[in-house]
């Protein structure tokens, strides 16, 4: 099994009466995504996504990857939410959080228009003087401010750079097929473009080019990764929640918002899921965060955060639940020395692996916490690899919409997202929003 579900944290606060009594709302839940007549229905090409995706962009993404490699030492992803956290998820999940400081045959790849700080921006530029760049500009709606603002920056780098003709061979727009400004200038211009499929919203698009691209720049196998999610796709079909752990997993969290648990933590064992962890944050807040419901997504890094939120999550608020990311061969073997003095006191764990430490932490903490009333839900996922992670992807988000579809929500839509930026775009004087900067600014006397 790539990926399993353990539920003996969970015994003391979940009956197998009440996983049984859910049952039918979960089965109505898949009903409506595979009939497709639920909330949202226009945003299911995730679903068959792993199968059914453009083969000849497929190949497109690899030579494109390849000429990026072959031309750029600095690789800037320019997307923010889902345009972006998709691929910084897979990268350092798969390759580390310290990617740029490995030794490696790929550029350095940084992240850019997923804020408004001029200094994240300065930083960023400087760090590109004397280098060759690449970039890739990640939008779907090709309008979105923060990416706009930081494509127009590196638009004009690039171009006094190379020249308008040299930037346009490392120009690498990936937006809709047809709509947008994004592109109908990156057609003007002559971009290489690649498409954002119009039923894939942008927290379900990492295994379309938007994540894609990138992932392949970093050098990570996307077949592997397609493959993973390939078979989860066929292993989470039964709505029988005792054969469907993805189903499962969508059960126990209502279950647990029923009883006032209004907050789920993503525990991971390894800095390397952290960003991983922000892109399950956007998926199920984005997702379920409306008409006052869902689940409040906040994550955690064991055995870090232990030492920091631990304190809160042992003996705070009791409305707290954690699912934990346990990742059986993580990967990495290191041994502990033995010291002939032993002045630390530490030769108990001499010829240990640093790993066996860890997943001791992990048992320890899971008790604690259980004794403590957080109940807790284990995802064991075998290894630390393109497959596995392609298969996890999919089980997140087929239980996101599951999930949703239970809580009674369209997991689908984010209006909630525009109500900051009608504000900004008012308090900026875009034009058309003229009535509403006078309010604003009248609010602000
Ligand atoms: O999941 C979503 O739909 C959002 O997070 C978007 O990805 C994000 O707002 C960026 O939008 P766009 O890709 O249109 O620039």
């Amino acid at each position: 099994m790539t990926l399993s579900l353990n539920q003996q944290y969970l015994s003391k606060f979940i009956s197998a009466e009440e996983l049984k009594n859910i049952q039918p709302e979960i089965t109505a839940a898949d009903k409506l995504l595979t009939s497709k007549s639920g909330a949202g229905n226009d945003f299911l090409g995730w679903v068959d996504l792993p199968k059914n995706y453009d083969k000849e962009e497929f190949a497109r993404i690899k030579t494109a990857a390849k000429k990026i490699c072959d031309s750029c030492d600095v690789f800037i992803v320019i997307g923010i939410g889902g345009s972006y956290l998709g691929a910084r998820a897979v990268i350092e999940f798969i390759k580390s959080p310290l990617y740029n400081n490995l030794a490696k045959k790929t550029p350095d790849i940084y992240y850019a228009g997923n804020s408004l700080s001029a200094s994240s921006l300065a930083e960023l530029i400087s760090i590109c003087e004397g280098k060759d760049v690449c970039i890739n500009v990640i939008s779907k709606s090709g309008t979105t401010t923060e990416p706009a603002v930081a494509f127009r920056v590196f638009r004009n780098i690039l171009e006094k750079k190379y020249g308008k003709d040299g930037a346009k061979d490392r120009i690498f727009v990936t937006t809709d097929r047809e709509k947008g400004t994004l592109k109908s200038f990156s057609d003007d211009e002559g971009y290489e473009t690649f498409v954002v499929p119009d039923d894939v919203g942008g927290r379900f698009s990492v295994l379309t080019p938007v994540g894609l691209l990138p992932i392949a720049v970093a050098g990570i196998d996307i077949d592997k990764l397609m493959e993973g999610a390939a078979q989860a796709m066929d292993d989470y079909c039964d709505p029988d929640i005792e054969k469907n752990d993805c189903y499962k997993y969508a059960a126990i969290r209502n279950i647990l918002l029923r009883k006032g648990i209004n907050t789920e933590i993503l525990v991971s064992y390894e800095p390397f899921a952290q960003m991983f962890s922000e892109w399950w944050k956007q998926l199920y807040g984005e997702s379920e965060g409306k008409e006052n419901k869902g689940i409040f997504p906040a994550s955690v890094v064991f055995s870090t955060d232990l030492h920091s939120l631990g304190q809160y999550i042992q003996e705070g608020q009791r409305v707290l639940c954690e699912t934990v990311l346990s990742i059986k061969d993580a990967g990495t073997v290191l041994e502990i020395p033995n010291d002939e003095n032993n002045i630390d006191g530490l030769n108990f764990l001499s010829g240990r692996e640093l790993d066996f430490v860890n997943k001791k932490a992990m048992q320890g903490t899971l008790f604690a916490h259980m004794d403590g009333d957080v109940p807790n839900t284990v995802i064991e996922l075998d290894k630390r690899d393109e497959y596995s992670l392609g298969y996890m992807i999919y089980f997140f988000e087929k239980a996101c919409a599951i999930s949703g579809y239970t809580l009674g929500v369209n997991p689908f839509n984010q209006p909630g997202v525009e109500a900051y930026k009608k504000n900004m775009f008012a308090l900026l004087g875009k034009p058309g929003y003229e009535e509403q900067k006078a309010a604003l600014e009248a609010r602000l006397k």
